[in-house]
């Protein structure tokens, strides 16, 4: 053992931890990288890196500096009661996810205002029956949530000459795209949007928020597509929702219960797209990358990206 090397611990319970360490490893050579186990739980580290963690894990840990997210919403930490108070939690910023993210909501947006399910429909039935070019004024789209993610979604968005309108908690500005901010705003805002996109980070305040009241105010034969998380869906409310026509179409990657229990309705639905939490994976590089810079930065006494305010909630 080097004395004085910075030590870094790595828990993620349901990640295979070699190549996290392995990659640690390669950014800090001199440090001392271990997965966190229960029976290593003496051992104290100066920084964490985690994903979804166990309440043993902040019990055993007494020196940490800062807590590293490896994925962009935090709220699978912040749930946590004994986390220790006063030591940064700082998510990724980005990290290869917000493309990822662009490409899973375009897919999903063009292929409901493309119509693409009525097209493999014909397809299979060897009926050749093109149509006219869409107006895309007609699939106005409405991205709640406008961290890096949201905003690299709107422009993407943009760029294809859909109209955008943005949501988020404080006003962000981001070129083509209409923001709204603020509870007092949601409802004008939702009646502006046909493609209601959720990639808000789930707190108390937007737990629940794709209800049927959201639904209600958005343009008629909408489309869904939930990219957050699993508990800002009312789950009842969507299927009533698609049973009466009100919402046309639903694309979700994230759950209330994950894996998504077989029997679910929404894996029968044929208006419901199931997805599994795949829409933007955290990618270990570009990730490492980023903490490796970060905590560089911190012990330079500088600021970083990505500190989460536990009072706001991300
Ligand atoms: C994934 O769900 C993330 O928060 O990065």
């Amino acid at each position: 053992m080097v004395a004085g090397a910075m030590k870094i611990v790595f828990h993620s319970p349901a990640t295979n931890a070699a190549p996290w360490i392995a990659e640690i490893v390669n950014a800090f050579p001199a440090a001392q990288v271990w997965a966190w186990t229960p029976e290593s739980a003496d051992r104290q580290a100066d920084y964490a890196v985690l994903w979804a963690p166990t309440s043993a894990f902040f019990d055993s840990q007494q020196h940490l500096k800062a807590i590293f997210n490896i994925g962009a919403g935090a709220d699978g930490v912040l749930k946590l009661a004994n986390l220790p108070p006063g030591v940064p939690i700082i998510r990724l910023n980005d990290a290869g996810m917000a493309v990822q993210m662009a490409e899973y909501v375009c897919h999903a947006l063009f292929r409901f205002a493309r119509g693409f399910k009525a097209l493999e429909g014909n397809a299979a039935q060897s009926l050749w029956l093109p149509h006219p070019p869409i107006e895309r004024k007609r699939f106005p789209v409405g991205v709640m949530g406008l961290g890096d993610i949201g905003s690299a979604v709107a422009r993407a968005i943009v760029a294809f000459g859909y109209p955008v309108y943005g949501f988020s908690r404080s006003l962000h500005h981001v070129d083509g795209v209409t923001t709204y901010a603020g509870q007092e705003n949601l409802a004008a805002f939702l009646s502006e949007v046909r493609v209601l996109v959720c990639l808000l980070p789930l707190t108390a305040e937007t737990e629940s928020i794709l209800n049927a009241d959201t639904f209600s105010k958005l343009k008629p034969q909408a489309c869904l597509i939930n990219v957050g998380r699993g508990k800002h869906l009312v789950e009842a409310d969507l299927l009533s929702a698609l049973a009466s026509g009100q919402i046309a179409s639903a694309t979700l990657d994230v759950f209330r219960e994950e894996p998504l229990p077989a029997g679910h309705p929404f894996w029968t639905d044929s208006n419901i797209t199931v997805t599994p939490h795949i829409a933007a994976i955290t990618v270990r590089r570009e990730s490492v990358a980023q903490i490796a810079t970060k905590i560089r930065a911190l012990a330079l006494g500088e600021t970083v990206a990505g500190v989460v305010a536990r009072d706001r909630g991300y």
